[in-house]
């Protein structure tokens, strides 16, 4: 059989309830916030390993805070990656899908291997809460490493395996004729990609690094010292990495097959043009870490953004040769779930503001402090939550009474 007539057989029948192209939009921004903070949790891990084996007192220091940090950003980058998986599934199902049942061992070792993961970070923070340079451990914090790579290793080759559908046939049908069943097909990893995906996470941790500079510097009992130690290292590391990233975007355009013209590609172009300028941005950011760790970071998404999109148009550019658009999906306009969705993620936005600008100004007070902040914010946020609720279990209950899937 012909693969463009699987993959046009294998879409959802029921078509979209709403715009491919919104779906794709909201699919690669979200992948952006996620690999962000994806690069947040590999690159502290592997700094605060780097700190804890220097023994001094600000590199113990770090390596505590970071090791605070991986804990936060795991779960963030974990929230966030549920975001493109459910869009990949939305406007790419037949690839998502097939890649998934061909791999599913390695999807499901996905699921524990981030779990363990991300115990292990914790483990390594509060084992380490307490202890001074000499008492310092690392145990849990190479376990989370090695499990972070693994994992960023194994979505890395199910991203990779959607890619080449004229592949799966000769995967899973043995020479003799037998369908492969087991789950166990590992293929298409490219390693010029992979690494550089996983490059900035050295550069995301140093512009953090700067940034944490710059919001400690208000505390009187935070060390001036150690704030310019964490900011000269983060300058540093976000330099460095930075060129190095950009090394290999030319690997990775280098493994892409010559029909995609992939360094024509206008994102690709926009990418590589907004590292080098990031990357000059950061040299000058020598001077005066703190001064430019704002603008460092606002840059920092943009280029990682543009290259996200420029990820998605090779994807598109794959698929097309496989004779797939997501724009040939039906489209089933569906006002009310799209507005409810929309409503939900304006109402999501709102509410964890409150809590948001709770641990910033919080974060800001000296160590004993109490902050007091005004609580209508909160009070609003929180009717916001118990009327979405209300809404949503009711709209389910309306919906399931009148399709009588209920009694
Ligand atoms: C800290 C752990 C994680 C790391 C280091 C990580 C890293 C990565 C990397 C490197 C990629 C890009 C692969 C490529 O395009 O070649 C990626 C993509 C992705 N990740 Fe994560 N990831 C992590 C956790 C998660 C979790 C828990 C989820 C789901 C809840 C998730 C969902 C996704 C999705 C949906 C994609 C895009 C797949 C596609 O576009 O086909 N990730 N991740």
């Amino acid at each position: 059989m012909d693969i463009s007539v699987f993959l046009n057989n294998m879409r959802d029948p029921a078509g979209v309830p709403f715009y491919p192209v919104i779906f794709q939009v909201l699919m690669v921004l979200t992948f952006a916030l996620h690999i962000v903070m994806a690069n947040l949790v590999v690159g502290s891990i592997f700094v605060a390993l780097w700190e804890a084996a220097k023994k001094t007192d600000y590199s113990t220091r770090l390596a505590k805070a970071l090791g605070r940090v991986i804990t936060v950003s795991f779960s963030i980058a974990i929230v966030l990656g549920v975001a493109p998986l459910l869009f990949v599934q939305v406007i790419y199902d037949p690839f998502w899908y097939t890649a998934n049942t061909m791999s599913a061992f390695y999807a499901l070792l996905f699921l524990a291997v981030v779990t363990i993961g991300f115990y292990a970070g914790y483990a390594f923070y509060l084992g380490n809460r307490k202890n001074d340079a000499s008492a310092f451990k690392t145990g849990w914090g190479w376990l989370a490493l090695i499990a972070v790579l693994v994992t960023g290793a194994l979505i890395h080759m199910l991203s990779m395996e959607q890619l080449m559908p004229a592949e799966w046939k000769n995967w899973v049908i043995t020479p003799e004729g037998h369908y492969l069943t087991g789950g166990g097909q590992f293929h298409g990893v490219a390693p010029g990609r992979l690494l550089h995906i996983l490059l900035p996470s050295f550069a995301v941790t140093g512009v953090f690094m700067m940034l944490y500079a710059v919001y400690f510097r208000k505390r009187p009992d935070y060390d001036p010292e150690y704030l310019d130690y964490v900011a000269k290292r983060g300058v540093n590391l976000a330099f460095v990495f930075s060129v190095v990233a950009a090394a290999a975007g030319f690997w990775w355009a280098g493994e892409i097959p010559g029909e995609f013209h992939f360094l024509q590609n206008p994102f690709f172009i926009a990418g590589a043009i907004g590292g080098i300028a990031l990357t000059a941005y950061l040299g000058m950011a020598h001077m005066n870490p703190e001064k430019y760790a704002i603008r460092a970071a606002i840059a920092m998404f943009v280029v990682i953004f543009v290259m996200c999109a420029a990820r998605e148009g090779l994807r598109m550019d794959y698929a097309g040769a496989a004779g797939y658009s997501i724009f040939d999906y039906k489209v089933n306009v569906d006002w009310p779930s799209t507005l409810l969705f929309l409503v939900s993620f304006v109402m999501g936005l709102y509410v964890l503001c409150f809590p948001a600008i709770a641990a910033f100004r919080a974060g800001r007070a000296p160590a004993g402090e109490v902050v007091t902040i005004e609580p209508s914010h909160g009070k609003r946020a929180v009717t916001c939550l118990i009327v979405w609720f209300a809404v949503v279990a009711g709209l389910g209950l309306i919906i399931s009474l009148k399709n009588g899937t209920l009694f």
